[in-house]
């Protein structure tokens, strides 16, 4: 699998939350550790997390917590379109800004790439949570394996 680097890792604003994008196949294992956690076990949401196809040409985003790693997001270009999907935090480590921080990596790549649209589709318990990071709801709601969806979009600026 080729695996796209992007800027160096960061430290987030908040103590000790630290995120970078994936360059190994040894990160990948546990991106994929962290979406079977989450939208496997947790959710019922799919069985498979690794047979997503766009996963080769996506930026993979880690966020690490007092250096555990509990966080991941991803980010595909079409055009000037970035789609994040695959937003998770592992639930014993939600609530303390790690999602906010791999939310933010993810943005700084669609600036970095040039993007002018931001798109997701946000589990509605979540709407808030992309709110507050500029996303704003467009169109109805819908269901995608039992879990009520909003599609979202965000304009980059500049
Ligand atoms: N509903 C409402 N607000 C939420 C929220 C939720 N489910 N999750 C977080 N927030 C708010 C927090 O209060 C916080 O506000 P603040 O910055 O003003 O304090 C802000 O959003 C950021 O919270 P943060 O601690 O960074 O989020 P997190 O680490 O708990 O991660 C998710 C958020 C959604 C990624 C996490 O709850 C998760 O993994 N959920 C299960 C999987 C999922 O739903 N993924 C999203 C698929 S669209």
């Amino acid at each position: 699998m080729t695996v796209l680097q992007g800027e160096a890792e960061t430290e987030s604003g908040r103590e000790g939350i630290r995120t970078w994008v994936v360059t190994s196949l040894a990160e990948m294992a546990e991106v994929y550790a962290i979406r079977h956690e989450v939208f496997v076990v947790e959710q019922h949401l799919t069985r498979n997390v690794r047979d997503d196809p766009d996963d080769r040409y996506s930026f993979h985003v880690l966020a690490a917590l007092d250096g555990e790693t509990v966080g991941t997001g991803r980010i595909t270009f079409y055009g000037d379109e970035g789609q994040i999907v695959w937003v998770a935090v592992r639930k014993s480590y939600r609530g303390r800004g790690v999602g906010r921080a791999v939310m933010e990596h993810l943005l700084r790549l669609a600036r970095e790439q040039g993007s002018r649209l931001v798109t997701l589709n946000a589990q509605t318990h979540a709407l808030s949570f992309y709110e507050s990071l500029g996303f704003r709801p467009i169109g109805s709601r819908f269901m995608m394996g039992n879990i009520e969806h909003q599609y979202m979009a965000r304009e980059m600026e500049g």
